[in-house]
């Protein structure tokens, strides 16, 4: 439940939640301090398979102290590409790659980009890697399914990545996507979700 507006995250959360039952395929391509992949963890039960990614092993040590906190199923994988089992699979790996591993629709993908909090302020999302991440994410998705993005205009190059996922977003094809932009509008520096539904109708066709 929401306290307040202004808590992004947890708006990001719910709207993954809606569209998450157990058993589904789910990616945290930003893991962090394992918040976001605890949920996904949890909506999808222990039938179910999370795929997070970060960049930092700090971060992934985190998350995976945090799920097993929990009594979640946690593993490490060394390399992308290897089969998922059922529980939580953590990666450090650049999540601009995901376009390459063979990886099955997902019913739902959560990004939450900036830094690590209680790490190093100058490892950052960037615009070109995060924008590889959401168009392999895009076109990964299962058919009904969402991908929910927070973004953080006000650290330093945070104005540049959120002006590149604005458009990113709003170009995405309308028969394809439904896209919701949530933002406290009085507070323009704002933490922000860009949040996209495929249509339930589209089927994606890979190229040969
Ligand atoms: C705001 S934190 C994520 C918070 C997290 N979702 C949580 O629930 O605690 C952003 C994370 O993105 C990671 N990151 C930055 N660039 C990345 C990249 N190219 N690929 C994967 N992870 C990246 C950082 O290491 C950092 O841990």
């Amino acid at each position: 439940m929401c306290q307040s507006f202004s808590n992004i995250v947890d708006w990001s959360q719910r709207v993954l939640g809606e569209v998450l039952t157990a058993g589904d395929f789910a990616i945290d391509l930003t893991a962090g301090n394992g918040y976001d992949t605890l949920m996904l963890a949890q909506a999808v039960g222990p039938s179910g398979r999370v795929l997070a990614l970060d960049l930092q092993g700090l971060a992934l040590e985190r998350s995976a102290e945090r799920l097993q906190a929990q009594g979640i199923v946690t593993q490490r994988l060394q390399v992308t590409g290897s089969p998922l089992l059922a529980g939580v699979s953590l990666v450090q790996a650049d999540h601009a790659e995901l376009a390459a591993w063979n990886l099955s629709a997902p019913s739902a993908i959560i990004a939450n980009l900036g830094y690590l909090p209680g790490g190093d302020k100058r490892l950052v999302t960037k615009p070109e890697t995060t924008l590889a991440a959401l168009q392999a994410a895009c076109d990964l998705l299962t058919p009904g399914g969402r991908i929910a993005v927070v973004v953080y205009p006000g650290h330093p190059g945070g104005r540049c990545e959120a002006t590149a996922v604005d458009q990113f977003f709003s170009g995405l094809d309308e028969s394809q996507f439904e896209v919701l932009r949530l933002q406290v509008m009085n507070r323009p520096q704002s933490p922000f979700l860009l949040t996209a539904g495929k249509l339930a109708d589209f089927t994606y066709v890979m190229e040969p």
